[in-house]
C-alpha cells in the first residue's frame, strides 16, 4: 500500500533508528517562480483574495487540479517565509486565485492583507496537495462539503469544478462561520445557488450571529445529521470534502462514520498543524547520530545526523534545497520515498490518515 511506502511529512515527526537509509523524492522540487501580481480584492474585513499573472511559458507548471495549494514565499523583516493557500479559482476559470484570512498575530497573513499590492512580485511554487476532486463528466454523483472560515477556499474550486464539468452532479456546501460578515465568498456562493439551481445546495450557519435563512451554532454532531439524516437523507452522496479547524474535522469525520460512511468516501485537509495526534514518547525514540543518503531531484548527498533531528531538519541544515513549506507536517510538501534503512515517524499526524488513500486508489 502506497502509505507503507511513502515518507509523508519527514520533518518533525521522524527519527532514525538504523544507520542508514535513502530517501528518494518522489515529487518533482517545488521549483519557485517569480509571479506579478495580477489583483488584490477585499473579501471580507479581514480576507483578501490574491490573484497572480501567469505568462504563458509558465502556463503548464500552474496548471492544478481543484482543491490543491500553492506554497508563496516571500522575504518580511528580513526572514523568509513560506506559506500554503488554497487555489479558490476554479480549473476552468483561467485564473489562479489564493485568498488569504489575516491571522491575529501572523506574519504573511496580514502582510498580504495590509501590504501586498498589484504589480508586486512574490515567489510561487508549482501547485500542490492531494486534497483533490476529479470531475468526470460521465458521473452523475452528490458530493458534499462541510468548511469553516478560511476553509472554503478549496471547496469552492471543488465545488465550481464540479459544477462546471459534471452536468449531472449535485454539490451540497454546508459553510459555517463567525457572522455572515466573516463568511468569504458568501456572494459568489450565492451566485453559484442562483444560477445553478437545483445542482447546488448551499446551507450557512453563524455562530454569533443570528441571520435569515441560516442556521445558528457550529458545525457540529447535530449540523452533520442534518445533512445526512435529514434534508439529503434519500441522497447517496459519493464522497465528503472537509476543510476547517481540526476539531471540526475530527467531529464531521467521526459523524459521517457513524452514519455508516466509508472512511475512503472522506478527505480532509488541515491548514494548522494538529493538536491531537498520537506522539511516540521521546523515551521510545533512539538517540545518537546515523547516516543518510537523501536523493533530491537526481542529486545524491550523504551526511550524518542526530536521530533527534527529523530528516527535513537535517536535510535544509546541510543547505539541500528539499522542498518544504508548513515545516509541521500538515501541507506534504516535503513527502519522500524510504528506498532502504528505516525511519519512525514520531507522531500519527491527521494528514496522514488523509493521505492514505492515494488519489489513484480513490476510483
Ligand atoms: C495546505 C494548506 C492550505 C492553506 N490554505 C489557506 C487558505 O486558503 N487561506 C488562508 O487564509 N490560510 C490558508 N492556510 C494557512 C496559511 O498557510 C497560514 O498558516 C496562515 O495564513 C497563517 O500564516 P501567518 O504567517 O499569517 O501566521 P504565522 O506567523 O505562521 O502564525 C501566527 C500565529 O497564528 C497561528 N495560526 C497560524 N495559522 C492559523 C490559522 N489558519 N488559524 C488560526 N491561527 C493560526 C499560529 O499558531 C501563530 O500563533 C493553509 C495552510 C495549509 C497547510
Ligand atoms: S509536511 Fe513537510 S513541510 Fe509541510
Amino acid at each position: 500500500m502506497l502509505v507503507n511506502i511513502i515518507v509523508n511529512l519527514l520533518q518533525t515527526k521522524f527519527s532514525l533508528n538504523v544507520a542508514s537509509l535513502f530517501l528518494h523524492k518522489i515529487i518533482s522540487m517545488s521549483q519557485f517562480y517569480k509571479l506579478t501580481i495580477k489583483s488584490i480584492n477585499k473579501v471580507t474585513d479581514q480576507s483578501v483574495a490574491v490573484s497572480f499573472e501567469i505568462p504563458e511559458n509558465l502556463k503548464e507548471n500552474f496548471s492544478f487540479k481543484a482543491g490543491q495549494y500553492v506554497t508563496l514565499k516571500k522575504e518580511i523583516n528580513g526572514e523568509e517565509i513560506r506559506r500554503d493557500y488554497s487555489i479558490c479559482s476554479s480549473k476552468n476559470s483561467g485564473e489562479l486565485t489564493v485568498a488569504v484570512k489575516a491571522v491575529e498575530g501572523g506574519t504573511f497573513s496580514i502582510y498580504a492583507n495590509e501590504k501586498l499590492q498589484p504589480g508586486d512580485t512574490i515567489e510561487v511554487a508549482s501547485p500542490n496537495g492531494r486534497f483533490v476532486f476529479e470531475a468526470n463528466k460521465e458521473k452523475t454523483r452528490t458530493v458534499a462539503a462541510f468548511a469553516a472560515g478560511s476553509g472554503i477556499t478549496p471547496i469552492l474550486s471543488i465545488a465550481k469544478t464540479l459544477l462546471e464539468d459534471e452536468p449531472f452532479s449535485n454539490f451540497i456546501l454546508m459553510y459555517g462561520n463567525k457572522s455572515l460578515e466573516d463568511a468569504m465568498f458568501f456572494n459568489q456562493i450565492v451566485e453559484l445557488q442562483a444560477f445553478y439551481g437545483n445542482r447546488f445546495h448551499a446551507h450557512f450557519i453563524y455562530s454569533q450571529t443570528r441571520e435569515e435563512d441560516a442556521l445558528f451554532g457550529r458545525i457540529e454532531k447535530g449540523t452533520v445529521n442534518l445533512i445526512v439524516k435529514n434534508k439529503y437523507k434519500d441522497v447517496s452522496i459519493d464522497s465528503f470534502y472537509l476543510c476547517g479547524p481540526e476539531q471540526m474535522i475530527h467531529t464531521v469525520k467521526d459523524v459521517l462514520v457513524e452514519n455508516s460512511i466509508k472512511e475512503k468516501q472522506i478527505f480532509f485537509e488541515l491548514f494548522t498543524v494538529p493538536t491531537e495526534t498520537e506522539t511516540t514518547p521521546d523515551s521510545e525514540l533512539p538517540s545518537g547520530q546515523t547516516k543518510v543518503k537523501v536523493l533530491v531531484d537526481d542529486e545524491e548527498f550523504e551526511f550524518e545526523m542526530s536521530q533527534e533531528h527529523s530528516i527535513l531538519e537535517a536535510t535544509l541544515k546541510q543547505d539541500i534545497d528539499a522542498p518544504y513549506s508548513c515545516q509541521g507536517g500538515i501541507c506534504s510538501s516535503c513527502i519522500a520515498r524510504l528506498t532502504e534503512g528505516e525511519a519512525k515517524m514520531r507522531q500519527n499526524n491527521i494528514c496522514l490518515l488523509y493521505t492514505s488513500p492515494s488519489p489513484r486508489d480513490r476510483g
